[in-house]
This record gives structure tokens, sequence and C-alpha cells, in this order.
């Protein structure tokens, strides 16, 4: 029985529904005149490998092995590990006993890794490498997870879209960072948001305002690569500010309920403590998502002030405080299940990949992405920001404002780091 079908894009090996099932399994299933149910208990395998082998990426990799426990048979291999710097890749490899030749090191690093016969690629670099890495996953055939947030710029968001048609045509799955999708206290409010409970959400506020973040300074004889990489948190156009890097979580969850992203964005902001990068220290946006529905959403990164990471919706008929429960009309929810989110996203995407009914985020965590993108281009600039500037738009200076150094300007020598502290004047720029 064939076990494997050919990949015509990229010549690398894909499993299939078919392959899922041993030979040996299959063929008992069908003497014994057994159904697919047979199959799916049989041993499985997937080979996985990790782009981006820091906090996060260990992270996932720990929770995507975990996510094995749920799933009857499964079993995963790591085949290669990839990193701007060698000796991560080799370290997040060797917990694994992987060969120091399957873990890569460099700007390319992600092509050798693609080159593999890897079936899932998980993917937690800083964000401004995501398109250029997703694209090139999807178009050689991988299944991926992808961090949040996927972009740092409209190109790089419209460049996610469009991979992720790509995906859906050739059955691939695309799951995102972006976990209170698959937390099931969250499900349960969007279920009964979307089931009526509160009416229809007229306006709201989500917050993501915590302390400050570490920092690196330059070392006198390291690349500015090298630089912006280490200190990829202070850099827009490594993070796409914190409005794009955490906020992110919360303007997904105010798209979700809503179920669109917003018309258009003005806010204000502002760096009163930083010390390197060019980032501000805090935003403060009014999304207009039409027809008179405004959330307001704020962030800062400021240590000594009241805080809090939560989502409030106000509607015709009740409220939601985020996770923290609803008051509205009691619906039951069907039953999800209460487990780790960051184990959850990886469940749902293997077992979608199994069934050969591919989840597809790439459109929704793109959309949460610019949503993003849209308040900080407005708080930077002062101006009001609409969606159709960065998504139709063409004559609009910011249809097409790629942040420099781009992700393609990593894959050859000669970056050059903007100045540390030089930051965005609104009413200027
Ligand atoms: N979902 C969540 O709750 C959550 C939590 C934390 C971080 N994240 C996201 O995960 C991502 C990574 O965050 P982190 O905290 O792990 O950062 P990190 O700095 O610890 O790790 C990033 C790693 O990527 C590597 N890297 C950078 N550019 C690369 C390239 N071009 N090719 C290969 N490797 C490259 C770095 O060397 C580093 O090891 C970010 O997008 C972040 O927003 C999500």
């Amino acid at each position: 029985m064939q076990n494997v079908q050919e990949n015509s894009h990229s010549g690398s090996t894909r499993i299939s529904r078919r392959g899922l099932m041993t030979s040996a399994a299959a063929a008992a299933a069908i003497l014994a005149g057994k159904s697919v149910i047979f199959a799916a208990q049989a041993k499985r395998k997937l080979k996985i490998a990790l782009i981006g082998c820091g906090g996060r990426g260990n992270g996932a990799l720990g929770n995507c092995m975990e996510a094995t426990k749920h799933i009857n048979g499964l079993e995963l291999e790591l085949v290669a590990t990839a990193d701007w710097f060698k000796q991560k890749a080799e370290s997040t490899g060797g917990k694994y006993q992987l060969d120091a030749s399957k873990c890569f090191g460099g700007g390319n690093a992600y092509k050798k890794l693609l080159d593999t016969n890897v079936d899932v690629v998980l993917m937690a670099t800083s964000p401004n490498f995501r398109p250029v890495h997703f694209e090139a996953a999807i178009k050689a055939g991988k299944h991926v997870f992808m961090e949040k947030p996927v972009a740092v710029d409209p190109p790089g968001a419209r460049k996610i879209i469009e991979a992720g048609k790509l995906a859906k045509k050739n059955g691939l799955g695309v799951v995102a960072g972006t976990q209170r999708r698959h937390q099931a206290n969250y499900r349960r409010i969007q279920y009964a948001v979307e089931n009526g409970a509160i009416g229809k959400i007229v306006g709201g506020c989500v917050w993501w305002c915590g302390g400050a973040l570490w920092y690196k300074t330059k070392d006198p004889n390291e690349s500015d690569a090298d630089y912006m990489v280490r200190n990829w948190v202070s850099f827009t156009e490594m993070s796409g500010d914190h409005i794009v890097e955490q906020h992110v979580h919360n303007l997904d969850v105010a798209n979700w309920h809503i179920g669109h992203p917003p018309d258009n964005a003005l806010g204000f902001g502002g760096r009163a403590r930083r010390k390197t990068g060019n980032q501000f220290d805090f935003h403060s946006v009014d999304f207009d998502y039409g027809d008179g529905v405004r959330i307001h959403s704020m962030c800062r990164q400021v240590n000594g002030c009241d805080g809090g990471v939560r989502e409030f919706f106000r509607g015709t008929e009740g409220q939601t405080m985020g996770e923290g429960g609803l008051k509205g009309r009691s619906i039951k929810p069907p039953s999800f299940t209460d487990r780790n989110a960051y184990v959850q996203e990886h469940v749902d995407l293997l077992e979608s990949i199994l069934k050969n009914e591919p989840l597809n985020e790439a459109r929704n965590v793109a959309e949460s992405t610019l949503t993003a993108i849209m308040g900080r281009i407005s708080t930077y600039t002062g101006k009001l920001v609409r969606w159709k500037d960065l998504t139709e738009n063409t004559s609009s200076p910011w249809y097409n404002m790629a942040l420099t150094p781009t992700a393609a300007d990593f894959e050859s020598p000669g970056v050059v780091a903007p100045p540390d502290d030089i930051v965005a004047i609104p009413g200027r720029d």
C-alpha cells in the first residue's frame, strides 16, 4: 500500500490520510471488514520541525509533543530545527536527540529546514520573519503552527492571507498562537455571543497593560543584524511594537466576537522610559467597527502602573468580561475540553490533519495582526487609518509600507539597524 504522497511543489513527501494507517493495520482492517475507525486507532507518525528556538519556540515544541498524549496512537518525530544562532538550534535539537547536522543556523536556515521531509513546521521567530517563512512553508507543502503576531506591516499581513488561501487549496493545516480561540472558557463565551446571549455587541474595551519587558544593549563587536535579532522586542521593524506583539491577543478576541475587523482606527501613544529601539511605551486607540460599534484598545509597558490583560464587551442585552464570565441570556454551550490552550492548539491542529479536515486560521490571525498594525500606524502618525488603506486602496501611503530592514534583508549581510531612541512623531510622519 502506498504510504506517502509526493508533493508536486517541493518533491518532499507528505503523509496522506491513507498513509496514516500502517500497511499492516490497514491490511488487517480490510481483511476484517472493519471501518476507518480501526485505522484511526493505528499507530500514526508525523515529522515536525521548529524555526525559532527561543523561549516560545521551545515551549511550543514541548506543547506539541504533549499534544500526542491526547491523540490516540500519534507519534511525533523532531526532524530539524532552525535558528538565527546555530547553537540555539543545536541546543533545542539536542534535547530531542536530533543530530547536529539537522540543526540549521543563520538567516537562510529555514530553507534548509523546509528541504527536509518534515510534515508540520512550528514557527516562533520574531514576527517580522513570519510572512516569508510561512509562504515558503506552504509552497513546500508543509502544515504550519505559527506564533502570533504574523507580520509587522500591511504587505506582510496580506502575504499571510494569500499564502493561507494556497494552504486551503492544497489541504494544509494552519493554526496560529492566538490561543484564546482554543481555550475552553473563551470558546464558551464566543459560542454564547454568536448565539445571541448578549444581543448585538455595541461597544467595549480591550486591554494589555503590563510592566516593562526585557531589553538588550548592543555589543560593540556584534553585527546590527545580530543585535536586532537579540533585541527584537524593542524594534518596531522586528516586533510590530507591543500593540502588535502582545495586544494582538485582545484585538483578536474583539474581531472574533464581533465577527469582522474594524473599519478604521484613530489613536495616540508615546514613549516615556524605553532606552533602546524605537517602540512606544503606550498606545490608546479608538477602533470603529462600523454601524456605531466602537472598541477602545489600550496597551502599556510601564512599571508601577495599574495593569490588566482582558476584554469587555457591551451588548444590547448583556455584557461579557473576556474569559471572566457573561451577563445575559443563558445559552448552554457544547462541551469544550478544558485543557491548557497552549497544548490544545496543537491537539486541534494535529487532529485536523489526521482527519484530513485541516484547520486554517491564517486569515483570522492575519486580520487581527493587521488590526493592531492599523492602530500602530495611527498612533505613530496621528492620522485616521482606514482598513481599506491597508487592504485595497493601493494609492494609500500605507498600503505598500514595508518596514526596513525587511525579512529578506536578513538573508544577506549588510543589515543596518535603525538608530536607537529615534521614534515616530505624530503629526509629522
Ligand atoms: N502565544 C503566546 O502567548 C506567546 C507568548 C510568547 C511569545 N509569543 C510569540 O512567539 C514569538 C517568539 O517569541 P519568544 O519570546 O520565543 O522570543 P525569543 O527571542 O525567545 O525567541 C525567538 C527566537 O527566534 C530566533 N530567530 C530570530 N530570527 C530568526 C530567523 N530569521 N530564522 C531563525 N530563527 C530566528 C532567535 O534567535 C530566537 O532564538 C514571537 O512572535 C512572540 O510574539 C507568543
